[in-house]
């Protein structure tokens, strides 16, 4: 079913996908359990955007900060997404989903990071959906890489500090050629951006929903979108003058 009747729909979705632990834990049920419903979830949000007409579709996968929860945990997540990859990348090649990964690619283990490039290299030329996964991505870290590698041209005469604009920051990140996001939606009722695109997100729609993100539908998303679609977006402007109607 698709809903390209919907109106004024969001080019490009993020989301951060919180409370798989809670979800467990008000079950009684083990945290890894959280994280593999989480898994379903993820399934259901990629077709749901791509059949609303979403054109990329951000998920927090794995922040910088994740590093510090139980290794047991962490172990559990890396293998969550690898087994995500393995099993899910030809349906989403054959649905015609490009895959780029954002976040440091620095220090990932080494069966991690050549299952990434390999997810993006075989779905390069794919046009439908742009499913981007932020994995040890944290925008704090994100910003401070490309200023680093902005002062790297500036200190030897390749590009000059008047040039520095923020349309050159933006194509240092990681997120460069992807379009702002104009909706972030934070699942489990968390109000807080959590080093989460925080130079993209400069105009994006907030919206925080209070299902853990287990529980996050295809009919919690498109209500998200039937919300953002009632929004009025300025930019710093004024409001759009309203047509007289029967004038
Ligand atoms: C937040 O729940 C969720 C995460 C830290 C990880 C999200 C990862 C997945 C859904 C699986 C792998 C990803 C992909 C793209 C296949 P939480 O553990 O912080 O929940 P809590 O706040 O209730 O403890």
């Amino acid at each position: 079913m698709t809903h390209h009747a919907l109106k004024n729909i969001p080019n490009h979705v993020a989301i951060i996908m919180d409370g798989n632990g809670r979800w467990a834990n008000v079950r009684g049920l083990p945290r890894s359990m959280g994280h593999r419903k989480g898994v379903e979830s993820v399934r259901e949000a990629v077709r749901t955007a791509a059949d609303a007409g979403v054109a990329y579709l951000t998920l927090f996968a794995f922040s910088s900060e994740n590093w510090s929860r139980p290794e047991s945990e962490v172990s559990d997540l890396m293998g969550l997404l690898k087994t995500f990859i393995r099993r899910d990348l030809a349906t989403l090649h054959k649905e015609n989903v490009r895959i780029r990964v954002i976040g440091d690619r620095s220090n990932l283990r080494d069966d991690i990071l050549p299952l990434l490039l390999e997810a993006e290299e075989k779905t390069r030329d794919n046009t439908s959906i742009t499913l981007v996964i932020a994995f040890n991505y944290g925008a704090r870290d994100e910003i401070a890489r490309a200023v680093r590698s902005i002062a790297g041209d500036v200190s030897i005469g390749l590009i000059h500090p008047a040039q520095v604009t923020s349309e050159l920051i933006s194509a240092r990140l990681d997120t460069a050629g992807i379009p702002d996001p104009d909706l972030i939606i934070r699942t489990s009722g968390e109000e807080r951006l959590s080093n989460f695109l925080l130079w993209q997100a400069a105009y994006a729609e907030l919206m925080f929903v209070p299902e853990f993100w287990p529980d996050f539908s295809r009919a919690t998303f498109l209500q998200a979108l039937a919300n953002y679609a009632g929004r009025e977006r300025r930019f710093g402007g004024v409001p759009a003058p309203t047509l007289a109607v029967g004038s």
